[in-house]
């Protein structure tokens, strides 16, 4: 297994380029299902969420062909399976999106229930429940869901909670379905634009993506022949900001679409950082120890779940008491056990923790427990005084193209050490 050794502390400074979002190339791959044709996508992070969702799609009969490490022409005119393979797709949580994907392209979807991220319970109810307002019948026994359609037929969704997932997943069973479909109380993050934008570039008819009412009129066929472009990561240039600011540095992160990082800049600039907005990318410095805040996450605009744990690992040498309260996921604290060996102050209580800034953190042994926590930890090691060995990175490396080059181009003292199995 690997571990990444990290000396510190370290002022990061310089420039970083952005890889296109996780969490949009991980809905627009199961999307080319839809497509009775061959695309090309560009600006693919090189990770193996990625990785394993061409996999995926390969077993189901798709044709990729690599042009570089970050751009593929996918043939997806005989798709010949709509069993996606259990053994993969039960380790992957984005696999549901294979439901929508394959019952709107095949009128029959059979998955494994997802694996991911261990942030407690994820439930896949709001997912159900528009499939079936779609006229698909759904099973869910033996570690698989079936989804079966004989036509899927456009109708009104109203999301009881938003949802990322369910948002983007009913948008893809719509795409092809008889007639109009309108989601209320629809996500608005911007992968959720850029699966809308891929699949009308594609030939849907797809509007509102961003805002909370999505209307989708149905289409006879998505015929490719194109290419698309995957959007900027939205929370790895949020990792880098933060990053700036934990290590007192001075960062360029390019290939980043400001907007999207509003919420981040104003807690920023709110904890005494400084930003400054370009049109394609963000500088970020810090020249002293940051103040405390409150942080609550929210869906899109507010702020991301998935840099909660980036600003713990801030909000843990900052002067004074900070508090999160994370809204999203019920168990996504627990990167805080980990900060606390480094030395940190926290106290996590069910959904809240309470911080209390300490001067220095100081290097420890630690492991990453999921992707965000493990780039919080890598933060805490660049800025801890002495040596941090952070081990389960095949975590970060599920979501994060090439973290200890880019980390390294900054000034950071990292090495990625391959250890033996145990066994
Ligand atoms: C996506 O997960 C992201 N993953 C997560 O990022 C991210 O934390 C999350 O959205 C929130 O932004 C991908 O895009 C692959 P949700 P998703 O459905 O879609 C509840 C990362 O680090 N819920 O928006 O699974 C759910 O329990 C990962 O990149 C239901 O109750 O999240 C949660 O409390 C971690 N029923 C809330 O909604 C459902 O059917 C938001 O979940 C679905 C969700």
């Amino acid at each position: 297994m690997d571990k990444l050794v990290i000396h510190g502390p370290t002022k990061l400074k310089g420039e970083v380029t952005i890889s296109g979002a996780k969490n949009a190339a991980v809905a627009i791959l199961p999307a080319t299902l839809l497509i009775n044709g061959i695309c090309r996508i560009e600006n693919l992070p090189n990770i193996s969420d990625v990785k394993m969702s061409c996999k995926i799609l390969e077993a189901l009969g798709a044709k990729i062909t690599w042009i570089t490490e970050n751009e593929i022409e996918i043939d997806t005119r005989d798709i010949c399976c709509t069993q996606a393979p259990l053994e993969m797709t039960s380790k992957f949580r984005a696999s549901y999106y294979l439901l929508g994907s394959l019952i709107g392209r095949c009128g029959i979807a059979e998955v494994g229930l997802p694996g991911g991220c261990n942030l407690g319970a994820r439930p896949i109810d709001q997912h159900i429940k528009a499939l079936e307002a779609l006229g698909a019948k759904v099973d869910v026994a033996q570690g698989k869901i079936t989804a079966k359609a004989k036509k899927l037929v456009g109708t009104s969704i109203y999301m009881d909670i938003v949802s990322v997932g369910a948002t983007i997943n009913a948008i893809l069973a719509a795409v092809l379905a008889d007639g109009t479909t309108t989601i209320d109380n629809a996500a608005k993050e911007p992968h959720i634009v850029d699966v809308a934008n891929f699949l009308n570039t594609m030939g849907a008819d797809i509007r509102g993506a961003g805002t909370d009412v999505i209307k989708i009129n149905g289409v006879k066929e998505l015929r490719g022949g194109t290419s698309y472009s995957v959007v900027p990561d939205q929370i790895e240039a949020g990792t880098f900001m933060l990053a700036a600011v934990a290590s007192k540095g001075n960062i360029l992160i390019k290939n980043c679409i400001p907007e999207h990082l509003d919420c981040i800049t104003a807690k920023i600039l709110e904890i005494g950082g400084n930003v400054e907005n370009y049109d394609d990318s963000i500088r970020v410095s810090m020249n002293k120890r940051p103040s405390k805040a409150i942080v609550k996450t929210l869906p899109y605009p507010g702020f991301p779940t998935d840099l909660q744990p980036q600003i713990g690992s801030v909000l843990a040498i900052a002067e004074g008491t900070s508090t999160i309260h994370e809204s999203i996921w019920e168990s996504r604290f627990q990167y805080t056990f980990e900060l606390n060996k480094m030395g940190a102050k926290i106290t996590a209580q069910g959904k809240s923790a309470v911080l209390e800034g300490v001067k220095l953190l100081t290097g420890a042994p630690v492991y990453a427990t999921d992707l965000r926590a493990g780039a919080a930890l890598l933060i805490a090691g660049i800025i801890a005084n002495g040596e941090t060995q952070l081990y389960n990175i095949e975590h970060i490396d599920r979501g994060y193209e090439n973290i200890e080059e880019k980390f390294r181009n900054l000034g950071a003292n990292i090495q990625r050490v391959t250890e033996p199995d145990e066994n």
